[in-house]
């Protein structure tokens, strides 16, 4: 049974069977891609959300649809008084993920499954957030993008990168369904997953759009020829709210 129909029989709805997603058949087929063809922002997200140089002493971390975790272990093994989570609705991409990260001996970096439209976390009980080629496979990202806001501790910073060519940006899911084609070929004809056969990516005002959907105190803005990039930071909390 999948999460979504899960809960839905937990509030008395009848299940209705999602098709299976892409990332959960071959999580294998995406890491190679995430590790091998994909920009590596390790330095530029460290130094967005700790301008200072490290993260405060206790300070947590989530990556948000996190994959194979390239973010959350490259930053758990760069400040190991991190604590980091990564999340993700794929188990199998998790336990890859797990996986990497105890052969790495990743003390400090964690996994649930879950989806990032509805977090299980309390109201403002994270101090960074990295969000990674996400909102191009994601339905409702303003979904996310307000519980991104309110699981943000005040005064938490999120760093959101988006590709900016769907051409490019459609390479592994092209690929995992070119596999999948083969793969079912013989079998159940016409099998159908939850991602689309490409991605669409955010135009430069959609990008903006959809951060501003949230009041956030400070957000910069800004891109090169392949990726475009937000830095957002929830302010300190007001009286009354
Ligand atoms: C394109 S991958 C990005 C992985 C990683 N952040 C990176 O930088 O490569 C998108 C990931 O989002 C996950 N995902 C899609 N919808 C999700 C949701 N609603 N909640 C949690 N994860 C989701 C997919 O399983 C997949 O692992």
């Amino acid at each position: 049974m999948t999460q979504a129909s899960a809960e839905n029989e937990g509030r008395g709805i009848s299940p209705v069977e999602e098709p299976e997603s892409l990332f959960e058949r071959f999580p294998w087929l995406y890491a190679i891609c995430r590790d091998h063809l994909f920009r590596d922002d390790t330095k530029r997200i460290s130094s967005a959300l700790w301008p200072v140089g490290v993260p405060a002493k206790g300070s947590s971390l989530s990556e948000l649809g996190c994959g194979p975790a390239f973010y959350a272990r490259h930053l758990a093994a760069r400040f190991g008084h991190l604590r980091v989570t990564g999340v993700d609705r794929s188990g199998r991409q998790l336990r890859r993920a797990r996986t990497h990260a105890l052969a790495r001996r990743l003390s400090n970096c964690t996994f649930e499954q879950g989806d990032v439209r509805a977090l299980a976390w309390p109201t403002g009980s994270v101090d960074a957030l990295v969000a990674s080629r996400l909102f191009m496979v994601l339905s409702e990202p303003e979904r996310a993008v307000a519980e991104m806001y309110r699981v943000l501790k005040p005064g938490g910073r999120c760093f959101i990168a988006e590709p900016r060519s769907a051409l490019r940006a459609s390479v592994p899911l092209q690929a995992m369904r070119l596999l999948a084609t083969l793969a079912d070929f013989g079998g159940e004809r016409g099998r159908s997953y939850r991602e689309p056969g490409g991605v669409s990516v955010l135009d430069v005002g959609g990008f903006r759009s959809l951060i501003k959907t949230q009041p956030w105190s400070a957000a910069r803005h800004w891109r090169d020829t392949w990726y475009q990039y937000a830095l957002c930071e929830k302010g300190p909390e007001r009286d009354g709210t």
